[in-house]
């Protein structure tokens, strides 16, 4: 595992751009595994930037999100699928029917599941992964439990959760309970894994995270183990580190 300590948010961004733009300019159709957050917001800014400069094309580009929130549709401002288009679809040149997100509305929530893991196999699976982490360790929305799941599944929330994402909410009650998720197996399996930190809310899951014992009640702990996984953080986050 690699550690890139950024001076601050902005750096922080900029390299996990910059990773992004490699990693399309050697293979063009890449599949990205893309995530939501205040945290890759930077990301998506820089990557706009590099768009408009003509440095990259994501004509070929196939994204699949992470995870997205049960009983929301695409058009709900408070859904995955609403905020990936305003913080960074609309602005580039990725094809429509090349971006990927679970149907938070959809009521069969098993077959949206089972699609999903169908999706990522059909594609080829995940070239380049970025992630964010949880105050509580999750990644995506793998939750702390017992084991770790492999695939795509509805995750009941963590009252953590709903605490720290009810900022992007009106109110606490009306964050949804529940989630789909990639699951732990199909994150692993990404050929690379970029896991990005940002501030002094994130140091002691990522010091727990990153030189704990392996365990899904800190499920991005299993990162320890992946061949090619960079973090990347601000001084904020990896100051424990
Ligand atoms: C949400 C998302 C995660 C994200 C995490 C951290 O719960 N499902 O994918 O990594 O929040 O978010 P933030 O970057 O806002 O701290």
């Amino acid at each position: 595992m690699k550690i890139h300590r950024a001076e601050n948010y902005q750096e922080m961004s900029r390299a996990a751009a910059n990773m992004v733009l490699d990693q399309i300019s050697k293979k063009n159709n890449s599949v990205l595994g893309l995530a939501t957050g205040s945290t890759p917001i930077g990301m998506y800014e820089y990557l706009i930037e590099l768009y408009n400069k003509g440095d990259i094309d994501f004509s070929e580009t196939r994204t699949v999100n992470l995870d997205e929130y049960v009983g929301l549709s695409r058009d709900n401002p408070q859904s995955y699928n609403y905020f990936m288009h305003e913080k960074f679809f609309r602005h580039v040149n990725i094809s429509k029917e090349n971006i990927y997100i679970p149907d938070g509305a959809d009521t069969d929530t098993e077959k949206v599941c089972k699609d999903y893991e169908k999706i990522i196999e059909n594609i080829g699976g995940i070239d380049l992964q970025i992630l964010g982490i949880g105050t509580d360790g999750h990644i995506g929305f793998n939750e702390p439990g017992e084991a770790f799941i492999p695939s795509t599944h509805v995750v009941t929330l963590a009252e953590s959760t709903i605490i720290s994402n009810k900022r992007f909410f009106d109110d606490k009650k009306d964050v949804p309970k529940k989630a789909i998720t990639i699951g732990i197996k199909t994150i692993f399996q990404a050929k690379k894994i970029v896991l990005l930190a940002s501030g002094s809310g994130k140091a002691a899951i990522l010091q727990k995270a990153l030189l704990w014992p392996i365990t899904p009640g800190i499920p991005a702990s299993i990162l320890q183990l992946h061949s090619d996984c960079t973090i990347i953080g601000d001084e904020d986050a990896l100051y424990l580190l």
